[in-house]
């Protein structure tokens, strides 16, 4: 066993029960992150990046079933926790910062109060008087300024940024040991976007946590993740080491995925798009999802049992392809 080894998907699948039936949306989905790594997951909206954080830290929507695999977390298979326990992990070892603050955030009470109740939760030997120290503290940490004055504040009162500081100070009350921020600038200007991708940035490294970056900005991904997995339609496709994938990605879609990236001095009419559009899962899909958008697709890319191989023997740099770059 890899004691180095933090969080462990495997062979991950999610099925949503629907109006129009089940609809298998994701499929075999394999991730890993060591302590203190950080991870960026990358794909097109829809590509499942929030449904896989969502199924492994036990937040799925009702509707949403896993249909199989594991998620090892420190040894544990979080699958199989009941749901106390889970709540007991969430907050304390495992924290999510949400894709919009302003609606993860309860409109009605104090934002101090809102950090008090996750110590409250998981600290229940605390003081008021401690808790409130504490919360004070974490604004502080996340660098709003005037904190005691801040504690006092309804989200409604605060800008964007700062009402996704106060969901960065929530997130890491208790010091979890894996954050998995979903898109956690979107909304935000530029410049805040920088400032709040460098505190959490900060935040990460000064507490050794592992953190998950879900994003559709390969940019972003690139100034502050080590490795990049890479979904299209529920499934991983590549999941490579950073440098690896700009310089030499493997799969098709990847390769696409880059040559779309907006980059300086480049005109949108020039910027190339990725073609079709990612499929319907309600219809029965082939094993390589992407099958039916690329340009490099054989005969081979029908057989089944498409899985996540390291490409020429390189142990960090895995790809689902048949017919790799
Ligand atoms: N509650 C739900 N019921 C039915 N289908 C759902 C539900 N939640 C998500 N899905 C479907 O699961 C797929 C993946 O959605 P997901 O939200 O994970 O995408 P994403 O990659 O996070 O996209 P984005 O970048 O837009 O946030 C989509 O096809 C979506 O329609
Ligand atoms: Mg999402």
């Amino acid at each position: 066993m890899n004691t180095n080894l933090l969080l462990g998907v495997q062979n991950l699948s999610v099925a949503f029960d629907t109006r129009h039936g089940r609809v298998a949306v994701l499929d075999n989905v394999n991730l890993h992150l060591h302590k203190g790594e950080t991870l960026a997951i990358v794909g097109e909206s829809g590509s499942g990046k929030s449904v896989t954080a969502y199924a492994a830290l036990g937040v799925l929507d009702p509707a949403g079933k896993i249909t199989s695999g594991k998620v090892e977390f420190d040894g544990r298979n979080l699958l199989e926790l009941s749901p106390q326990e889970m709540r007991k992990l969430r907050g304390r070892d495992l924290a999510m910062i949400f894709q919009s603050p302003r609606t993860a955030l309860n409109p009605i009470r104090k934002v101090g109060q809102q950090i008090e109740d996750v110590l409250q939760a998981h600290n229940p030997g605390m003081s008021g008087k401690e808790r409130k120290e504490a919360a004070i503290e974490q604004l502080a940490s996340v660098k709003i300024t005037d904190p005691a004055r801040r504690y006092n504040a309804y989200p409604y009162e605060l800008s964007g940024g700062m009402c996704q500081r106060v969901m960065i100070a929530i997130a890491l009350a208790c010091k979890p040991r894996l954050l998995i921020a979903d898109e956690p600038t979107t909304g935000l200007d530029v410049t805040t976007q920088v400032v709040i991708m460098d505190l959490v940035h900060e935040l990460a490294q000064a507490h050794g946590m592992a953190t998950i970056l879900i994003t559709h900005d390969l940019r972003l991904a690139a100034n502050y993740c080590s490795r990049v997995a890479v979904m299209h339609a529920g499934q991983v496709l590549e999941d490579a080491p950073i440098a690896n994938l700009f310089k030499g990605a493997r799969h098709p879609y990847t390769k696409r995925l880059i040559a779309a990236t907006p980059k300086p001095g480049i005109t949108l009419e020039k910027l190339a798009s990725i073609p079709g559009q990612l499929p319907d899962l309600r219809q029965p899909q082939p094993p390589c999802r992407f099958s039916a958008r690329c340009d490099r697709c054989v005969p081979e890319c029908a057989a089944p049992g498409l899985t996540l191989v390291p490409y020429s023997d390189n142990a960090s740099h895995l790809i689902a392809c048949r017919n790799p770059l």
